[in-house]
């Protein structure tokens, strides 16, 4: 949401005041939109044009019976308003004598935590509210975790509708206990409980008659003063290059935001990725060079050396360098309906750079009740786990607790383009950096020029029993005929040795695939003509295969045999089992087989017979000067 523009004058007027982040959380019905509604409403930051539609609305969707809702202020959707709960994350601004406000509001609703995460990435104190009739629930446990994993270190918790218990302080004390005792381990910098009564205003601006015993701030007067202490401006300097600044040959600049430290002419940088070293020129802006810049504000460097720097880089204090890797561990915290697959290759996005990612390992699962951990192949939605990620090519990155910027990343589908995960980099594996390419002195091409052949990998797609083995077979025996050098990785036989230990879930089907692909391509390396007959039903992992090769090195061959045609053939009895419910998670009959796009090869079994179709594959070769 943006700011109402008088709103936006009135803050710029009061750039002196200190600025609060803070994110309220809580479950459905905890009182969180009355809560900022009361707040908004009593530092009387509302406009009075907004406080008409709210007297009137009150009137008709009320949930209060004709007094003032406040939940009706801040829940703007009309959807959400059916259905009685907020969707997405709204930002508000308010402010006092002392400071100026953001409040993240973010919906309670167990599907949305991913919304909560996106408000808690900017916020520096959390406001996680109890309904003090219910105590302390799951979601109150999975927001104090996620507030944590997020980097926020200041907690309120706001034991709200205290009115409904009669103001009894023991109901409260034992709250207070019990969160005490979960948040212990998570190491908030501040815990301040509050019995408040957002709807009546008890402890929320001022300290309640209501409740005598309680001798602690109200609200508000805690906001105000709380020290949240997040100087940037002190860590070392990081600038991610968004974009090259190139209006003529006399200039070059490199703009981006701060996201921490300080910067001023004569500074030495280095570039993370490469070490490359050079010194700060000029601070460029619209209005005039600046004598110094710090996290937050938008820049441009000029630098004293020509050196290659492009978007996605990090400009860095040569004294204080980031890690480099392109290995390390996390967590993560999933929020799409699809699980998180191990091995699937997504792509990630820290500061501003996008790569592709794999998640190589698992650790484990958190339960967020209990904080224990637990075993998991894959993570659903709003689970949590810690992972080791594994990238295309290595990122300059601080640790999560360091930079929220320079160690927060997300996780984006590479098909559908959605954002599916988020995650807190923890450090950078060793391994990364002490696993080194060994030269070698024969390569892939001496290897094929000894063979008189272009080698590559003829993938065969295609449902089980769709003839993808007959072919392929047929295929290397003529090959082999002509003197040429092949191999065969079939489903079947490899999974009684390499992938042994694989099933059929979605997840061992993408390990399945990602090991195969790795051993297409070693035997790709030693010359040869690589036949892999797989399933291989997603195309996620298909892709990633022929993004493992070189230019023309994969061939994508669609046996495309309808499902019908294979059920009737059923060679190996599967099908009839299958339907009969004897096998799990079988390709067309309850797993997905996602059909190629762009193969280079479609074949169909029905009308040609298997040896026109292999000579069709041999004549694709021969065009292509695979071979002679
Ligand atoms: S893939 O989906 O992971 O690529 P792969 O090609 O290795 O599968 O293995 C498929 C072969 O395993 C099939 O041809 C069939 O003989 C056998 N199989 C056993 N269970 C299943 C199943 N649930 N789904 C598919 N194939 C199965």
């Amino acid at each position: 949401m943006q700011a109402p523009s008088e709103l936006r004058e009135y803050l710029a007027q009061q750039e002196n005041k200190s600025f609060l982040r803070f994110l309220t959380c809580g479950s459905v019905d905890d009182g969180k939109s009355t809560l900022i509604g009361r707040l908004l409403y009593d530092t009387k930051l509302l406009f009075d044009d907004q406080l008409s539609t709210l007297e009137k609305d009150s009137k008709q969707h009320g949930t209060t019976g004709g007094d003032m809702d406040f939940a009706l202020l801040v829940d703007g959707l009309e959807a959400e308003r059916e259905q009685g709960i907020t969707i997405d994350v709204a930002y508000r601004f308010f402010t006092t004598d002392k400071r100026k406000f953001i409040v993240a509001d973010t919906p309670g609703h167990e599907q949305y935590t991913r919304n909560m995460a996106t408000g808690a990435s900017n916020s520096d104190l959390a406001v996680i509210l109890i309904d003090a009739r219910k105590g302390v629930l799951t979601q109150t446990r999975r927001h104090a975790y996620i507030a944590s994993l997020l980097g926020i270190r200041h907690v309120v918790l706001a034991v709200n509708k205290i009115d409904l218990v009669g103001f009894q302080q023991s109901v409260f004390d034992t709250i207070v206990a019990e969160f005490g005792k979960f948040a212990a381990p998570l190491g908030f910098a501040s815990l301040t409980p509050i019995p408040m009564s957002a709807r009546f205003g008890d402890n929320v601006m001022a300290r309640s008659q209501n409740t005598p015993w309680y001798k602690g701030v109200s609200l508000l007067e805690h906001l105000e003063t709380v020290d949240v202490d997040t100087a940037l401006t002190e860590k070392p300097f990081r600038l991610p290059v968004q974009w090259v600044n190139r209006p003529n040959l006399d200039f070059r600049g490199f703009s981006g935001t701060i996201v921490a430290g300080r910067v001023a002419p004569g500074d030495t940088i280095a570039v993370a990725g490469s070490g490359r070293t050079s010194t700060v020129k000029r601070i460029v802006t619209q209005d005039g060079d600046l004598p110094a810049a710090g996290a937050g504000e938008a820049v441009t460097l000029t630098l004293a050396d020509e050196i290659d720097i492009s978007r996605g880089d990090v400009l860095v204090a040569a004294q204080a360098r980031p890690e480099v890797s392109d290995q390390f561990a996390a967590h993560l915290i999933w929020m799409a309906e699809e699980a998180l697959l191990p091995g699937r290759q997504y792509l990630l996005k820290l500061a501003t750079s996008t790569v592709p990612a794999q998640i190589t390992a698992l650790k484990h699962k958190v339960d967020v009740n209990t904080l224990g951990h637990s075993a998991a192949k894959t993570l659903g939605l709003n689970e949590i786990g810690y992972v080791n990620v594994s990238l295309a090519q290595p990122l300059a990155f601080d640790p999560y607790s360091e930079s929220r910027d320079m160690g927060g990343f997300i996780l984006i589908d590479r098909f559908s383009n959605a954002t599916v995960g988020a995650g807190m980099i923890d450090f950078g594996l060793r391994r990364a950096t002490n696993v080194h390419w060994q030269a070698l002195d024969v390569n892939k091409d001496a290897r094929a020029g000894l063979k008189h052949q272009k080698p590559a990998v003829l993938w065969f797609t295609g449902l089980s029993g769709s003839g993808k083995s007959t072919i392929a077979n047929l295929v290397e025996r003529q090959l082999h005929a002509e003197g040429r050098h092949t191999y065969i990785l079939d489903g079947d036989n490899v999974r009684h040795g390499l992938n042994r230990d694989l099933g059929f879930t979605d997840a061992d089907r993408v390990e399945n695939i990602r090991r195969v692909a790795e051993a297409a391509k070693l035997f790709v390396e030693a010359g040869l003509i690589v036949l892999v007959s797989f399933i291989s039903p997603f195309k996620s992992e298909r892709r990633m295969a022929r993004e493992l090769l070189g230019p023309g090195e994969f061939i994508e061959v669609f046996v495309d045999t309808p499902l019908e045609v294979c059920m009737q053939r059923d060679v190996k009895g599967l099908y009839a089992k299958a339907k009969a419910g004897q096998i799990k998670n079988f390709t067309g009959i309850d797993s997905p087989y996602e059909r190629p796009e762009q193969p280079e090869l479609t074949l169909t079994t029905v009308a040609a017979d298997p040896a026109a179709e292999a000579s069709r594959i041999l004549d694709f070769l021969r065009r292509g000067g695979y071979v002679p």
